[in-house]
């Protein structure tokens, strides 16, 4: 594949970072945004507006939602997928996605990162710098897997879950629906849907 043409939905600092990847694998991007259509973000200019993506889709050979919300990613993708867009995948030079692993459409692996061996995740995941999710994982769609956070064997997380940066999951831990995973925590006990935990051993966040 070369110079075919990418949209990215999108155009902040994670929407920069898909761009960086995709043009490694010889994409020539597109970067869209509601707010900065005609703008600068980093090297790229803003080509138009995400309203304007979703009327001429067809004018792009690969779309990816270049957004860092999870649920915001998940909801454009899905009206991409509706109006008959078809997100792909982008797999770093530098990451190592495993043949018998199934990176969900959408799905990006930044430099670095690792899936490996009969691992799945849904659509719209981020498998960020330098994080690995280890075998058989089950990961639903729009979950996050922050910068040099680590999933043991046979972790499930529930959809849209944000696994902070650094953080390490002890294998066959279930993570539940829109559970966060605070920065640095080690989880090494079932977290319940829309829960977050820190520290380690990682527990409830308890706000005031
Ligand atoms: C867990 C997290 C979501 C909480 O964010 P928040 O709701 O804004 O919480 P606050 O910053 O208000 O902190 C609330 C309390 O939790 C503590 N806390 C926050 N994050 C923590 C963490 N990761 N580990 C331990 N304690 C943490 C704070 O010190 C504070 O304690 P206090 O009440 O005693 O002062 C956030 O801190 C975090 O870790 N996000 C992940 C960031 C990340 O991975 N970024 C990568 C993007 S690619």
């Amino acid at each position: 594949m070369s110079n075919a043409s990418l949209a990215i939905a999108g155009a902040g600092g994670h929407a920069r970072v898909v761009a960086d990847t995709a043009e490694a694998l010889g994409w020539t991007v597109s970067l869209f945004d509601d707010n900065l259509a005609g703008r600068q973000s980093g090297p790229w200019q803003v080509a138009d507006t995400v309203s304007w993506l979703m009327e001429h889709l067809h004018h792009f050979e690969g779309l990816v939602v270049g957004i860092g919300d999870n649920s915001i990613r998940c909801r454009v993708q899905q009206e991409i997928v509706n109006r008959g867009g078809r997100p792909v995948t982008l797999v770093h030079p530098m990451a190592w996605c495993s043949p018998r692993a199934v990176l969900g459409a959408g799905s990006v692996m930044f430099a670095g990162a690792v899936l490996n061996a009969g691992a799945v995740t849904g659509s719209a995941c981020i498998i960020n710098t330098g994080a690995t999710v280890d075998h058989d994982c089950r990961l639903a769609d729009g979950v996050h897997v922050s910068p040099g956070a680590h999933l043991a064997g046979s972790v499930r997380t529930g959809h849209c879950c944000w696994i902070g940066i650094g953080a390490a999951v002890r294998q066959q831990i279930v993570i539940g629906d829109d559970a966060i995973v605070g920065a640095g925590a080690t989880v090494v006990a079932d977290v319940a849907a829309s829960t977050t935990v820190v520290g380690t051993p990682a527990t409830p966040l308890v706000r005031p």
